[in-house]
């Protein structure tokens, strides 16, 4: 006999370029486990061409980040926001489960995993558009020495800052390829936070965030996002490197990371779990 469960309330904050993809797959290829229950968003037009695109009814459109809370049992954070670490906190708060895109806002945050275990609730990270997180896991910090993560972006893929420019560099001014960052996990996090969220999910994932170096490369005549990983350690070596096309709505973000998020709910939601 068929039993009947209780299918999972979903919410969204952002419905920009990751969460309206993501929305998209929960309304489609995750409709038996769970529904979105609620979508919010400080640009009122994104949630509203959201429902229509994907014909869902008005009241789903939240009005503030409480009513979008209180409406689901899981939220999927898709935020570009200096709040973003104070809304997770939120979120965690009120014994509310979540998947983190912006991975960088919670690198320096313990507090927010600690109360995820006292009150019982999960965070969900996923791999993002870089391949390679299973083995890092896998082998873990005591077997690993150092890690190296070069990305590599065109211009519209990154944003001029104010440190780009105290540099003397102006990335939409280049001619050629050049080397715009090369430091630690917290800088990068720092200066590129909305381009190197992989930055963060690779440090969370080894537990080695002092051991990794990161690097940013552009140049004009780059076409696609790419992370290039190499990890040296006892037990071996492993170079990896993943060639992203972009999101169409958001040059910034690449494709297999909107992929990896819908993959991640798959597998928290589904009973047959491989590889994780
Ligand atoms: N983990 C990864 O591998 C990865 C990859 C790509 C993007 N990201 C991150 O995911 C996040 C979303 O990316 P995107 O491409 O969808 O960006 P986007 O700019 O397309 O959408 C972001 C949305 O957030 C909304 N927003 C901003 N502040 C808000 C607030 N306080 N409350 C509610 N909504 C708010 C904006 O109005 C916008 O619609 C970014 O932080 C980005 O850095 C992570």
């Amino acid at each position: 006999m068929k039993r009947k469960t209780k299918k999972l309330k979903i919410g969204f904050i952002g419905c920009g370029a990751i969460g309206s993809r993501l929305a998209k797959s929960v309304k489609e290829e995750l409709k038996s486990f769970c529904k979105i229950s609620g979508l919010y968003d400080v640009a009122f037009e994104k949630p509203q061409k959201l429902i229509k695109g994907l014909k869902l009814p008005k009241t789903l459109i939240k009005k503030s980040l409480p009513d979008l809370i209180q409406s689901c049992d899981f939220i999927v954070e898709a935020i570009a926001s200096n709040e973003t670490t104070t809304i997770i906190r939120q979120v965690v708060h009120a014994k509310k489960g979540i998947l983190i895109m912006s991975v960088g806002k919670v690198l320096n945050s313990p507090g927010v995993f600690k109360l995820a275990k006292k009150n019982q609730t999960v965070i969900l990270i996923p791999s993002g558009a870089i391949s390679g997180l299973d083995v890092i896991k896998s082998v873990g910090a005591k077997n690993i020495s150092n890690i190296t993560l070069t990305t590599r972006k065109p211009p519209s893929g990154l944003s001029q800052s104010n440190y780009l420019t105290k540099k003397g560099i102006n990335i939409h001014a280049l001619k050629g390829e050049a080397v715009i960052f090369d430091g630690s996990v917290d800088q990068a996090v720092r200066l590129f936070p909305r381009n190197i969220n992989v930055a963060a999910t690779i440090a969370l994932a080894s537990g080695i965030k002092d051991k990794i170096r990161i690097r940013i490369i552009t140049s004009p005549k780059f076409k696609v996002n790419s992370h290039e990983i190499e990890v040296f350690g006892k037990f071996g070596h492993l170079t990896t490197r993943t060639d992203n096309v972009v999101c169409p709505d958001n040059p910034k973000t690449s494709y297999l990371a909107a992929l990896s998020a819908v993959e991640t709910l798959k597998q928290f939601f589904n009973p047959i779990k491989i590889g994780t």
